[in-house]
C-alpha cells in the first residue's frame, strides 16, 4: 500500500492494511454465489416508525485508479483561537457573508419531525416542496451562552473542523486520491445560521418529547443564537434501533465500514473518532454489491440487503490536501474520558487517549481498527437477529 512509502508511517495498524486480506478476497465478493445472496432477501426492521423517505443507493462503477500525493504536512487549522478569525474562516468554509436567518432554512419545509439527537444536535427530517425524498437537518446551537445538555455550547474553532471534514469526505463519492465510497453521509449544505429557534421546529421537538421520549434540553434560545446547520440526506436507521436478520447481514455492514474507512484512509488519512452504533447507519437495498475503489482498486462488497453510511465527524481528524491537518482536539474534554452508560464504547475513548498520548492532531489510524472491534462487538453480543434461533435451531445447537 503506497502510504507504506510515506513519511511518517509507523507500523500501527491501518483499517487499509488490517483488511488488505480481506479486501483481496471479497474483491469479487464473498465465494458464495451472489445471486444467492440476493435472495436472502433480508431486511432489517426499524424498532421504529421514524423512517420516512429513502434515498436510492448507487453502484455506479468508477474509473481509477487517480495518483496519491501526500505532502508534508504545513499548517494546522486546529490552531485558530482569534473569535474574529475563526468567524470569517467559517464563513468562508460555509460559502456564506453572514449568518442566515434559520427561519429561511425551515420556511420551505414539508412533514418537518425531529428523528434523532446526539450530545449537541438535534437532527430533523423534511421534504422541500413537491419532493418526497426527506432531507436531514442537524441543528447544532454555537457560540451561545445558554447550556446544551449541561455543556457549553461549541465555539465556531470547535464546529468548523466537523463541516471541513464532512466537505473533504464528500469528495470520495465522485473520487478522490484514488478512491471512491459513498460510504459517509452525503453533504448538502453547511450554513452558519441566527435566529429564534423557528416554531416549526421547536413544535417537531416537542411532538418527538410526546411520543419518544427526549433526553435533550429544551432549544429554548434567544434571537440572536447562533447555529452550525448540516444539511444530509437520509440515510437510514442507526444500528443500535435497528433489527438484523442474520450474521451475514452483520459482517456485511462491517466489511461496509472497514471498506469505506480504509478508503477515507488511503485517500485522506481520515480517523473517525466516534463510531458507536449510533453513528453508522443502515437502509434497505435491493443492489447486490456495495462498490469501493481503495488505491485504485476496485472492491465489492456483498450488501445482503442492506447498505451502511457512517455519519457525525464531531470528534473526526482527515489531512485536508495533503498538508492541513483538521481535527477535533479532544485534549482538554474531560467529559468524553469519564465512565459512560456503555462500558465497551467508553473504553475505546480511554484507549484512543493512550494511543494517541492525547495528541489529536497525529494520525492514529489504529483507531479505526479500535471502532471496528467495538461494532464487531456489538453485533456479536447487543444486536438483535430475527433469524439466528431458527439457524441455530436447524444445526442442532
Ligand atoms: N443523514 C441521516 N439520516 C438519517 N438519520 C440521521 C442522519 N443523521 C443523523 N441521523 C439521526 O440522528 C442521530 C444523531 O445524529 P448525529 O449526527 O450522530 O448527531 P450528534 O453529533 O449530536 O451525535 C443519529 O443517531 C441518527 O439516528
Ligand atoms: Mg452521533
Amino acid at each position: 500500500m503506497s502510504a507504506k512509502n510515506d513519511p511518517g508511517y509507523s507500523d500501527d495498524l491501518y483499517v487499509a492494511d488490517i483488511f488488505l486480506d480481506l479486501l483481496e478476497a471479497t474483491r469479487d465478493g464473498f465465494k458464495k454465489d451472489p445471486m444467492k445472496l440476493q435472495g436472502s432477501e433480508t431486511i432489517m426492521q426499524p424498532k421504529t416508525s421514524q423512517q420516512s423517505g429513502v434515498c436510492s443507493t448507487s453502484t455506479d462503477e468508477v474509473d481509477s485508479p487517480l495518483s496519491i500525493n501526500f505532502k508534508p504536512i504545513q499548517k494546522y487549522l486546529g490552531d485558530l483561537s482569534c473569535s474574529t478569525e475563526c468567524r470569517n474562516s467559517i464563513f468562508q468554509t460555509c460559502g456564506q457573508k453572514e449568518p442566515i436567518p434559520i427561519r429561511l432554512i425551515t420556511h420551505p419545509l414539508n412533514k418537518l419531525r425531529k428523528i434523532g439527537e446526539g450530545a449537541f444536535g438535534e437532527v430533523y427530517a423534511g421534504q422541500f416542496n413537491r419532493n418526497t425524498v426527506s432531507r436531514i437537518f442537524k441543528i447544532v446551537a454555537i457560540e451561545g451562552k445558554k447550556f446544551v445538555n449541561d455543556q457549553k455550547q461549541r465555539k465556531f474553532k470547535e464546529i468548523q473542523p466537523e463541516i471541513v471534514i464532512c466537505q473533504e469526505l464528500n469528495k470520495l463519492r465522485t473520487g478522490y486520491n484514488g478512491c471512491f465510497t459513498d460510504g459517509f453521509v452525503n453533504l448538502h449544505n453547511a450554513r452558519i445560521c441566527r435566529g429564534k429557534y423557528p416554531k416549526k421546529l421547536m413544535d417537531a421537538w416537542k411532538n418527538f418529547k410526546n411520543h419518544s421520549g427526549c433526553e435533550n434540553t429544551k432549544p429554548d434560545y434567544p434571537y440572536n443564537q447562533l447555529y452550525a446547520v448540516f444539511e444530509h440526506e437520509f440515510c437510514g436507521i442507526n444500528v443500535c434501533m435497528s433489527h438484523f436478520k442474520d450474521h451475514r447481514q452483520s459482517l456485511s455492514i462491517i466489511l461496509q465500514v472497514a471498506h469505506a474507512l480504509a478508503a477515507a484512509e488511503v485517500a485522506c488519512e481520515f480517523e473517525h473518532r466516534d463510531l458507536h452504533w449510533g453513528n453508522v447507519l443502515i437502509q434497505e437495498t435491493v443492489n447486490i454489491y456495495n462498490v469501493f475503489t481503495i488505491t485504485g482498486k476496485f472492491y465489492r462488497v456483498p450488501c445482503c440487503g442492506l447498505t451502511s453510511t457512517i455519519i457525525d465527524f464531531s470528534n473526526s481528524r482527515i489531512t485536508v490536501d495533503g498538508n492541513k491537518i483538521v481535527f477535533c482536539d479532544l485534549a482538554n474534554d474531560d467529559e468524553q474520558f469519564i465512565e459512560g452508560p456503555d462500558k465497551v464504547q467508553f473504553d475505546v475513548y480511554k484507549r484512543m487517549k493512550r494511543m494517541t498520548r492525547n495528541k489529536w492532531d497525529k494520525y492514529t489510524p489504529k483507531s479505526n481498527v479500535v471502532w471496528i472491534h467495538y461494532l464487531t462487538t456489538k453485533f456479536l453480543e447487543d444486536v438483535s437477529y430475527t433469524d439466528i434461533g431458527l439457524e441455530e435451531n436447524k444445526n442442532g445447537n
